[in-house]
């Protein structure tokens, strides 16, 4: 399994964001506290009740109808794996999981090998923002509800259109007045808390034109109440 690497704070600008109490900017601090061991506990056992949320049953129908037969898929910050099983599951031939926190590998390798898929995933520990070349091109790559807790959606969603070479569909929350108010005030609990972690309600506008501009085009835009999912295909 990789290192995971720490961004140098100058590598992670971010607009509008105090870095100052980020610590590490994009490293583990802060990760850590919010996705531990529970927050992957609750996961697995909500996959294995229900399976996939709403949000990534419709990732997953997008990736389907454009066609996975064979396909290799990556999938950054998979958390306990669940698209992917599905993925394995309807023709995917292996997937790769990147993540930063190391708190889901046990429920993930359990889902996995309840499953049977278990010897056609790997798991590596690795920001790709900011190691966009240790990570190999993949046909399809997949972030949910990732973005938002990403300060530089910018290099996050420009290394991820780099590794897919056909398809790369990501979710985000809409840029709605109550989830700026929201997630502000929940920031600022979180710096009173001390914690390095934050979420972000980008611009779509923005997250968009970050996965063009590495060659992609939209071919899917699905809005939903929690959250929105675009789907880009290679030009
Ligand atoms: C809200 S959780 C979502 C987990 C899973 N995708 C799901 O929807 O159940 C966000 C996850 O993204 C991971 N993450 C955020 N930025 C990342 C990055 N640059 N590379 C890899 N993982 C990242 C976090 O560590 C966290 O586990």
């Amino acid at each position: 399994m990789a290192e995971l690497s720490v961004a140098e704070e100058s590598d992670c600008p971010v607009e509008g964001v105090d870095t100052r109490l980020m610590g590490d900017c994009c490293g583990r601090d802060g990760y850590d506290g919010v996705f531990g061991p529970r927050f992957s506990r609750r996961l697995a056992r909500r996959h294995v009740r229900r399976g996939l949320d709403e949000t990534a049953t419709r990732m997953v129908a997008f990736i389907t109808g454009e066609g996975v037969q064979g396909a290799s898929v990556l999938e950054i910050g998979g958390g306990v794996g669940g698209i992917q099983v599905e993925l394995l599951r309807r023709g995917a031939a292996r997937t790769t999981n990147l993540e930063l926190v190391d708190s889901y590998e046990a429920d993930a390798r359990t889902l996995a090998a309840e499953a049977g898929v278990g010897d056609r995933i790997d798991r590596r520990l690795l920001d790709i923002a900011i190691q966009p070349d240790s990570v190999e091109p993949h046909d399809i790559v997949v972030l949910h509800r990732v973005v938002c807790c990403y300060p530089d959606y910018d290099k996050l969603l420009g290394a991820a259109a780099d590794a897919a070479t056909r398809i790369l569909v990501f979710s985000y929350p809409p840029r709605t007045v109550i989830n700026r108010v929201v997630f502000g005030s929940e920031n600022v609990w979180r710096r009173l808390q001390r914690s390095a972690f934050r979420t972000f309600v980008h611009d779509p506008g923005a997250l968009l034109a970050a996965a063009q501009r590495h060659g992609l085009e939209p071919a899917y835009e699905q809005r939903g109440r929690a959250w929105n999912v675009v789907g880009l295909t290679a030009a």
